[in-house]
């Protein structure tokens, strides 16, 4: 990836709109996904939480179910926001998921509640990710 990058606004505003659909009564922390696929094609998630707290789901999670359930698998840019003052970044967990089908140059674009943005690649947020060809 080049810079400076230009993330894509439509992926941006799928997020925000998203946002708001989130089931996130326990932290009152709504957080929208979305991720375009290389087809342009763009898959939207929500957090959902759970009374059980870990039986809850990232809104990344929420974003590759529908990718995936739609016969896609590669991702070509994600964008993320949270309720948050500084943008928000993906979880740790949210990080290997979204590695699992974008590669180290995938942009990540992460937004603040106030819409201040910061993309940074799949590899910088996940160096050395763990993937199938460390299983030969
Ligand atoms: N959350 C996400 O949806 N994605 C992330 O990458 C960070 C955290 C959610 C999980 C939980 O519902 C809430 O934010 C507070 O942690």
């Amino acid at each position: 990836m080049s810079s400076p990058f230009a993330p894509d606004e439509t992926l941006i505003d799928a997020a925000k709109a998203i946002q708001d659909k989130a089931y996130a009564p326990y932290s009152n922390f709504k957080v929208g996904a979305a991720i375009r696929t290389p087809s342009g094609e763009v898959f939207t998630g929500v957090n959902v939480e759970n009374a059980a707290y870990p039986e809850g789901t990232c809104a990344e999670a929420g974003a590759i179910a529908a990718m995936i359930a739609a016969g896609q698998v590669k991702i070509a840019e994600v964008a993320v926001i949270g309720s948050s003052a500084d943008p928000t970044p993906p979880c740790g967990g949210c990080r290997q998921k979204l590695r699992e089908f974008g590669g180290a140059d995938v942009p990540v674009t992460m937004i603040s509640r106030s819409g201040v943005t910061l993309t940074m690649t799949l590899d910088q947020l996940l160096p050395g990710a763990f993937s199938t060809e460390f299983m030969d």
